[in-house]
């Protein structure tokens, strides 16, 4: 199987950023954990911090892999144009997030994605997205 895991704006400075809500594992660090685990399924990542370069990957990717984990970050709760790619595709997305959004402020409540998505998972730290591989994969 191959699957893709697409990070949006500022998780990039996981690990940095925000320590005490993001913690304080770097996401290059992470992926080597996840591959390992998974080393029968083949884990690529791409993060942009740019909305319309996010929607390309989906286009690029959403038709020749087998799941998709997506963090649009910020973008969830104000792109409609990465909810829609979301929905113009065939492979299966899970939208994930690393906090959990619903205990935060009110504007991360809303999500572009999530109707859209085959499931969502929230909330567990970067466990969050292999949870997600693990839904994909079984
Ligand atoms: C996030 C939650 C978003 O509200 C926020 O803008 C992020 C990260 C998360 O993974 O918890 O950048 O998607």
């Amino acid at each position: 199987k191959k699957l893709i895991v697409i990070n949006g704006p500022n998780l990039n400075l996981l690990g940095k950023r925000e320590p005490e809500i993001y913690g304080d594992k770097t996401f290059e660090d992470y992926l080597g954990t996840l591959q390992s685990k998974h080393n029968d399924v083949k884990i690529d990542y791409y993060q942009s911090n740019i909305e319309g370069e996010i929607i390309d990957k989906l286009q690029e990717v959403g038709f020749n892999y087998d799941g998709i984990i997506l963090n649009a970050a910020a973008y969830t709760h104000t792109s409609v144009g990465i909810g829609d790619a979301v929905k113009a595709i065939e492979a299966p997305v899970v939208e994930v997030h690393i906090s959990n959004t619903f205990s935060r402020e009110e504007f991360r409540h809303q999500s572009y994605i999530s109707p859209n998505a085959k499931g969502v998972i929230l909330g567990f730290g970067l466990r969050s997205y292999d949870l997600a591989i693990q839904s994909l994969i079984e």
